[in-house]
């Protein structure tokens, strides 16, 4: 799916567009998502578990630009990849009334209002294909996303504990959040 480039404005007054990422992107991409994974505990994955080549992230791009139930849309400021959200809608007619959204913004460009812009955008996507619930999860202690999720109306549904385990030995459990449209 592709997303309509838009322009915002940040609570720094830079500005940055949202767009679907492109092909030709694919390094900024993996880079993004590399550093990203590097700067907090709360993402799926370490750094290092990102060991991919340049040509695989270029065919996910274009396979993701081409999927019918996933739209991506990332945050480009002065032509670099700040940050990146997906929402995938369902497929299979017990679970087509869901969708799942994952978001992940660079330490440096926090608490400017990109996570609440793209937000904005991925609720209007999943009512405009008549999603009756939104779907998310976080890690044990992610407060600044706990809050962005809150504000924007989803609520903790359960939690499995323990689902993760860090390089230190620690646990963390998951928080699965929904929203009703
Ligand atoms: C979580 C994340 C997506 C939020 O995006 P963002 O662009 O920083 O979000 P915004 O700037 O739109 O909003 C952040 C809000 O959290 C608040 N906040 C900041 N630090 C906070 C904290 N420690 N505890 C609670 N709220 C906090 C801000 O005040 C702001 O609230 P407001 O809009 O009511 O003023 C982003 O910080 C991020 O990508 N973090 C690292 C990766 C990650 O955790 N991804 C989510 C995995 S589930």
């Amino acid at each position: 799916m592709i997303f309509e480039e838009k322009k915002i404005i940040l609570k720094n007054g830079q500005t940055a567009i949202l767009k679907s990422p492109c092909v030709e992107d694919a390094e900024k991409m993996l880079n993004y998502i590399k550093k990203a994974c590097g700067e907090t505990e709360f993402l799926l994955r370490y750094p290092e578990e990102w060991d991919i080549s340049i040509e695989k992230e270029e065919a996910w791009v274009k396979r993701l630009l081409a999927a019918p139930d996933t739209l991506d849309i990332a945050c480009y400021i002065d032509g670099e990849v700040a940050g990146n959200c997906e929402i995938t809608f369902r497929g299979g007619m017990k679970t087509s009334h869901r969708a799942t959204i994952a978001i992940a913004i660079l330490r440096e460009f926090w608490n400017l209002g990109i996570g609440s812009a793209m937000f904005e955008e991925l609720i209007a996507a999943a009512k405009g294909r008549g999603t009756e619930i939104m779907e998310l999860e976080f890690i044990e202690g992610n407060d600044r996303a706990q809050h962005l999720y809150e504000k924007c109306g989803f609520h903790v549904v359960c939690v499995r504990p323990n689902v993760f385990k860090l390089k230190d030995g620690t646990y963390r459990s998951e928080f699965y959040m929904q929203k009703y449209l």
